[in-house]
């Protein structure tokens, strides 16, 4: 039973590689928007792949949430990296503590012995705020390093669940709703053809930064993130997509 499997995500992953124009496309059985068990399998093979393509002396920034944190979990190596650095990717999104990107971020570096630098910034700032903050020499020396850094990895949400999980005010999910959002990846809403719709305030990496990162891998699964998913690709960015066979065949069935 092993081989429908396996035909099935790798010609999956073929289509939706050529389709977007991806470098690599990885795909797990499985669907975790239906069981965790899968979640868990995307967190393993995100974390293996990251563990092949870090490098001494690479910068690599992460962002938060669940997937992100499963894939945290699953790092570990015997040699150690301490002129790796990671950072995450922004401040802080209104995330429970083991979702933010700076938790997920220091949670890598222990695990292979590299070195972790946090914003210590809420996102969500009032503008003026924030204007002043990014005038800081030790938040300008952070962000600096996390724009050019090398390795990016992300995850995609859907616009309506991220939205609630950070709290937006009613007045930006209508305007979420009234643009037709449905993914989000970087605090960026995306609607379905791939145009940012709104942008949450914040301090970090943008994504025009996508343009000139090396390696930017983009982790998500679950049928119920596919229009998320291929809202991200068709913006633009991710070069390798890691996801599951739930999300990748509703994508292709888009397609
Ligand atoms: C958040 C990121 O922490 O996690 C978002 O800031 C991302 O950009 C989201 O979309 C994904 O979360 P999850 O739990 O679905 O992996």
């Amino acid at each position: 039973e092993v081989m429908p499997f396996l035909f099935n995500t790798q010609y999956l992953a073929k289509q939706i590689k050529n389709c977007f124009g991806l470098e690599e496309v990885i795909i797990v059985p499985g669907d975790s928007f239906a069981d965790y068990v899968t979640k868990k399998d995307l967190g393993r093979v995100a974390a293996r792949y990251l563990q092949k393509v870090l490098y001494p002396g690479a910068v690599i920034a992460v962002t938060g949430g669940t997937t992100l944190a499963e894939m945290s979990e699953a790092v570990g190596s015997d040699v150690l990296y301490p002129d790796i650095l990671v950072v995450p990717a922004r401040g802080g999104l209104g995330e429970e503590m083991e979702l933010q990107a700076g938790t997920i971020a220091a949670k890598i570096a222990k695990a292979i012995g590299a070195q972790y630098r946090l914003l210590h910034i809420p996102d969500n700032l009032e503008e003026n705020t924030a204007e002043i903050l990014k005038e800081d020499v030790h938040i300008k020396d952070v962000v600096a390093r996390i724009k050019a850094c090398d390795i990016l990895i992300h995850g995609i949400g859907s616009a309506m669940e991220m939205a609630a999980r950070r709290g937006l005010t009613l007045e930006e999910i209508n305007r979420l709703e009234e643009k037709r959002a449905v993914g989000e990846a970087l605090r960026y809403y995306l609607d379905g053809d791939g145009n940012i719709v709104y942008a949450v305030p914040g301090i970090g990496l943008e994504l025009g930064d996508l343009l000139h990162i090396k390696k930017v891998i983009a982790v998500a699964g679950g049928r119920n993130k596919a229009e998320a998913i291929a809202a991200v690709l068709r913006h633009g960015g991710p070069k390798v997509l890691i996801t599951d066979e739930g999300a990748a065949s509703k994508i292709v069935s888009m397609m």
